[in-house]
Order: structure tokens, then sequence, then C-alpha cells
């Protein structure tokens, strides 16, 4: 079984191409809905959190876990992968982030000017622009943190001014820098890439949910010892901390997918 997990509905951007893209393998997803927000916390609440998550997500007998959460992905990852994997009963196991496929991407795209729309703590931890320096030295790099975009991407507001003028207000930095490509560095934005685009016709736009499915499947082609051990009867599972009949409604709504949502306490 593959664990999609994310801070609240945001990662069920990703999750739905993934389910797409490879229909056979079991996934489930996580959404540590009564949490979030986690991108106004600390580094050390962001790594609490995720790494319960993630402990549920192996006890539940995933071989592999995708954090889909870019907040997660930038404060929590690397401290599973180097301190709390090695010398666990879960050694075997594999925790992925989000953010080198979509640094890769950019990278590849010979962008030379790139703005980074994050929540608070992504921006502050640097993952995203040390990720995509390595691979694009000379590119010129600005990042912006979006705090209201999540609020109201969780309350349904995608289409009201309120998210309108917060869309023309956290994109002036980039407009004043003429910045060419656009990382939406968090789950939920791309919910709003049309308000996003709409704003700055001309950029070009890079996310998980158009990158993530495709990387995975380069790994599991590279990575055939863990590719044997998913899986495959084409199950789909969906688990929040949070309110499961909201859960549902917010995939109708806004992804068009109709689940059943079962309720975990951690
Ligand atoms: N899932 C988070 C991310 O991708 C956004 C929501 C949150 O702040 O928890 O960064």
């Amino acid at each position: 079984m593959i664990g999609v997990f994310d801070s609240g509905y945001g990662g069920l951007t990703v999750f739905k191409p993934l389910a797409e893209k490879f229909p056979n393998y079991d996934l489930i997803y996580f959404g540590d809905n009564a949490r979030a927000p986690y991108g106004d916390k600390t580094q050390e609440k962001i790594y609490q959190y995720t790494r319960e998550a993630v402990d549920w997500l192996f006890k539940s007998g995933c071989e592999m876990i995708i954090l889909a959460c870019n907040t997660a992905s930038s404060q929590a990852l690397r401290r599973i992968q180097q301190e709390s994997l090695p010398g666990s009963k879960y050694s075997s196991r594999r925790v992925l982030g989000v953010l080198i496929p979509v640094a890769e991407k950019v990278a590849a795209s010979d962008a030379d000017k790139i703005g980074i729309l994050a929540t608070e703590a992504t921006v502050k931890s640097e993952a995203y622009l040390r990720e995509i320096r390595k691979l694009t030295p000379y590119a010129e790099i600005i990042q912006q943190s979006a705090p209201k975009l999540v609020p109201l991407i969780e309350a349904g507001k995608i289409q009201n001014q309120e998210m309108k003028d917060a869309v023309a207000e956290y994109l002036g930095s980039f407009k004043a820098r003429k910045i060419e490509n656009i990382v939406l560095g968090c789950t939920h934005y791309p919910l709003i890439k049309h308000l996003i685009q709409d704003e700055m016709p001309k950029a070009r736009i890079f996310d998980s949910p158009s990158v993530i499915p495709s990387a995975l499947g380069n790994y599991l082609v590279r990575h055939q010892e863990i590719e044997q051990r998913l899986s495959k009867n084409g199950i789909r599972k969906h688990i929040t901390t949070g309110k499961p009949k909201k859960f549902v409604k917010f995939a109708k709504v806004f992804l068009n997918i109709e689940i059943e949502a079962e309720k975990v306490t951690l």
C-alpha cells in the first residue's frame, strides 16, 4: 500500500492524479484536518504531527509514504528519513517528499526567473530555494509566503473577491520582478491555479499534481525492491482526523471525486 499524507484536503490534488496513473496500486490518503494548517506552525510541531501520521500509515501497512504536504516535505521529511526511520522496525520502508521532483522539473525547463509561492513554514525552511539552486545556480529565485490562501481554500472560498484580492497581493512581488515561472509550493494552490494564471497570463506554472505521478513512476522503475512489495488490488481509502462528512463534500465539490472517508484520532 502507498500512503499519501497531507495536513488537510489539499493533498487530494496530488492523490487524484496518482490514483488515475496507478489504478491497480492500493492507495490510502491521510488528511490531518483536525490540526491543519501546518504552514503557520513551528518546525517541531510540524515534525511531531507528520511523524504521528507516518507511524499511523506504517502501522496500517504502507510500504511507502508520499508527503504530499509541501510544509511537511520541507520541515519534517529530512528528519524522518535521517532520524526516525533508520534503526526502527520500519527501516526498510520509504518516506518521500514532493519538493525535489518539482525542483527538477523547473530546473529542466531552463527557467531563469523563478518565483516560489508557499506557506510561511515552507518559505522559512528555504528548502525549495536550496533544491532549485543546486540544479540551476544562476537562476534568479524569489520566495513569497501566502498565509491567507490555505484558510480561504479550506473554507471553500475559491472564487470570491477576497481570494482574488489575496492572489493579486501575493503575486505583486513576482510581477515587480518580472517573474516568468511560478512554483506552486503548496498542495492547495493548484485549486486556484486559474486565478494565478489569470493574474499572470504569461507565467509558466509548476505544481506537484502535474509532476509527482510520473516522478513516482520513474522511482518505482528504479526501485524494484520497493515496487514488488506494494499491494495491487486497486483499493482506495481516505482517512481524516477531522470531520468525514466535510471531507467527502470537499472532495466532491472541488475535485469532483466521490469518496468515503473514515475518521481517526491521533
Ligand atoms: N499542505 C500544506 C502544504 O502543502 C498546506 C496547508 C497547510 O498549511 O497545512 O504546504
